[in-house]
């Protein structure tokens, strides 16, 4: 029998953090998930820690609850980590290769990804990925793969993806202090594209949109790997607070009006219908009107797609991705998101349910797991190697490990 071995990732996002845990058989690379586990993001603020005693006690509490479905201990994690304090940009870097016959080598592939980070980023910032979105070998453009080409010059462009180093310092000290180590410090806005999409969506063109608590991010791949990332500082937090001032209730009941009864197509709602607001809450029992709600609910939605509509606008991808748009994140949950980003983004969308795994776990269908799950599958093509843990913040010695991982993303 193949030997398998115990894979988690832990996404700590700004309302939930969530674990998930798999078994990746030798040779395989396809995870098969076995346990989840979900604890409310106390001790966060907008993806910073704001104590650190309670931010632990989450995350043990979502550890131990994704180690008790799936019967085993979880010792090291794929981190994900979110928020605004990730940006990203685009840089290119040039090199000549240096072999005699001018055959491109791993080697040259480490060496002008390295010239493509030579840019001025602030010492505060971490580099987290560096994406080789295209090669040019001599005149040679939209080389996917140089390695074994032969040429005289090198030229890349990269998509480079940062974090605040403070705040990932401290997320990451709280993992450690939770009992697991880190086989990876993964920008989140990255991972819900590995579980929901198919190679062939990648290829055509698509965006994903998570929107989350604190924020939306936004992803965007074409030909086969990522062309742009985004975070907008915008989620679902916004649409609750907008609710809380609007209907004059408190947090904890704009958050469950939210939930049981909202949604986006203020057309679909009669004028005269009214909410009970005592039915959910012992603090609020005045009523409020149901169209007032979804049109409160919709402007903020509809303000959130206008964002991820000027950010594919910036890449001249505005209306122009053949696979259209995924929605992911707990607040692609509410009903008729569907039609409103169809008809703001003007793309075909449909809901990012994660698929790219094996098992059985039914309550990880849902797009609110395509982050965690899809953080476990881009770890997983590491196949146990630790390139990237908390040591080799050093870049230079992680390079090798990026061009081999980018190997492994070529379709
Ligand atoms: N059924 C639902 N309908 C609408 N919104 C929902 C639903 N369930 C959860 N939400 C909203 O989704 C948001 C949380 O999303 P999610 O759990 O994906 O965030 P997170 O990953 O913790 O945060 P982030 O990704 O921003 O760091 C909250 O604002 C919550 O109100
Ligand atoms: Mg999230």
């Amino acid at each position: 029998m193949a030997k398998s071995r115990v894979v988690a990732s832990l996404d700590i996002g700004s309302s939930k953090i969530r674990t998930v845990v798999g078994l990746l058989e030798e040779g395989s690379s396809v995870v098969n998930i076995i346990g989840v586990g979900i604890a409310p993001s106390t001790g966060l603020r907008k993806g910073s820690v704001i104590d650190v005693e309670e931010t632990i006690n989450s995350i043990i509490s979502s550890l131990e609850d994704a180690e008790r479905m799936a019967g085993e201990p979880i010792n090291h994690v794929f981190l994900g980590i979110g928020g605004n304090k990730i940006a990203s940009l685009n840089s290119k870097g040039v090199i000549a290769v240096s072999n005699t016959e001018h055959e491109i080598s791993e080697d040259d592939v480490d060496r002008v990804l390295e010239a493509a980070q030579a840019l001025t980023i602030p010492s505060n910032r971490r580099i987290l990925r560096i994406i080789p979105k295209t090669f040019t070998v001599d005149e040679q453009k939209g080389v996917k793969y140089p390695v074994g080409m032969t040429g005289v010059r090198l030229e890349v462009e990269t998509h480079i993806v940062t974090g605040f180093e403070p705040v990932i310092k401290n997320l990451e000290k709280c993992v450690l202090q939770s009992g697991v180590d880190i086989d990876d410090t993964i920008p989140a806005c990255l991972a819900p594209g590995e579980a929901v999409l198919s190679k062939r969506q990648k290829e055509l063109g698509v965006v994903v949109v998570d929107i989350g608590c604190g924020g939306t991010s936004v992803s965007v791949f074409e030909d086969g790997s990522t062309l742009h990332t985004a975070i907008i500082p915008v989620g679902g937090e916004n649409v609750t607070n907008d609710i809380a001032i609007g209907l004059r209730t408190s947090i904890d009941t704009a958050e469950k009006v939210k939930i049981e009864y909202g949604s986006v197509i203020p057309e679909d709602v009669n004028d005269r219908e009214t909410i009970d607001l005592s039915l959910i809450s012992k603090i609020d029992t005045h009523l409020i009107s149901k169209r007032v709600l979804v049109e409160i609910i919709q402007a903020r939605y509809h303000e959130i797609f206008v964002l991820v509509k000027d950010e594919l606008a910036k890449i001249n991808r505005d209306g122009m991705l053949p696979a259209g748009v995924l929605i992911t994140g707990a607040a692609a949950k509410i009903p008729g998101v569907i039609d409103l980003a169809r008809e703001t983004l003007n793309l075909p969308t449909q809901i990012g349910f994660p698929q790219n795994y094996d098992g059985v776990v039914d309550k990880i269908d849902d797009p609110s797991y395509a982050t965690v799950i899809g953080l476990l599958i881009w770890g997983s093509r590491f196949e146990g190697r630790h390139h990237a843990g908390l040591k080799s913040i050093n870049l230079k010695k992680g390079l090798g490990a990026i061009s081999n991982w980018f190997k492994k993303l070529i379709p």
